[in-house]
């Protein structure tokens, strides 16, 4: 099973990088593969709005030459999606927010002369966050926009941990933050095994 992890915090030391660690020492003793992916480290341009992706049925047929493509080109080979992400203004952060836009679209062949595939069809998609708010405060509208993005994609939605952060002067990953997202590795993977044999691709 191909876990790919798209990580949109700029602080490569931060609280979401810690939660995404933690993870992945829960997963590595399932024996799976993993790929971690910074977005910060990408030139991800915001979608343009101008439609003509929406009439290019062979591939992407984004207009804009940056890194999308080999991105995407890693979330459609992944069996599982973990966006792991701060909220930021109520949401995913910047470069995640702009990769979500361009896949929604170049990914999703709706709005042309004629219907198109779902790129992303059968993928499954879960989420690592961390807020400020308590979680159902914090991190109830990316939620909820995830949920929806996944509907329209096609793509099956797993669920999401949310760490709390309660500011500089108490250390972020505390015993029940381990152990929740330890668990919740837990419960991802036993809900996927067997699962990628069902990839529509
Ligand atoms: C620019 C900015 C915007 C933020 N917006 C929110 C928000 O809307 N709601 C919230 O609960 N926390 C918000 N926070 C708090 C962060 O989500 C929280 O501190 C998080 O743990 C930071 O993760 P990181 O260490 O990976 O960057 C914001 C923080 C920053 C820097």
């Amino acid at each position: 099973m191909k876990l790919c992890i798209l990580l949109g915090s700029p602080r490569k030391q931060g609280n979401t990088a810690a939660l995404v660690e933690e993870f992945l020492r829960q997963w590595e003793q399932f024996g799976e593969k993993s790929q971690v992916i910074s977005l910060y480290e990408y030139r991800i341009g915001p979608c343009l709005g101008c439609m003509t992706c929406q009439d290019r049925m062979d591939g992407l047929g984004c207009v804009q030459q940056d890194d999308f493509a080999e991105l995407f080109q890693a979330m459609a080979e992944a069996d599982l999606l973990l966006l792991a992400t701060p909220i930021y203004a109520w949401y995913c952060t910047g470069p995640m927010k702009a990769l979500l836009e361009r896949a929604i679209y170049a990914g999703n062949k709706n709005y042309g002369s004629q219907k198109g595939p779902a790129l992303l069809a059968g993928t499954y998609v879960a989420s690592l966050t961390t807020c400020g708010y308590p979680p159902e405060k914090g991190a109830d509208l990316w939620e909820e926009g995830l949920k929806r993005l996944c509907r329209h994609s096609k793509m099956n939605y797993l669920g999401m941990f949310c760490g709390r952060d309660l500011g500089r002067s108490v250390p972020f990953l505390d015993e029940k933050k381990r152990q929740g997202v330890r668990d919740f590795a837990r419960v991802l993977h036993s809900t996927m095994e067997g699962k990628h044999h069902e990839r529509i691709t």
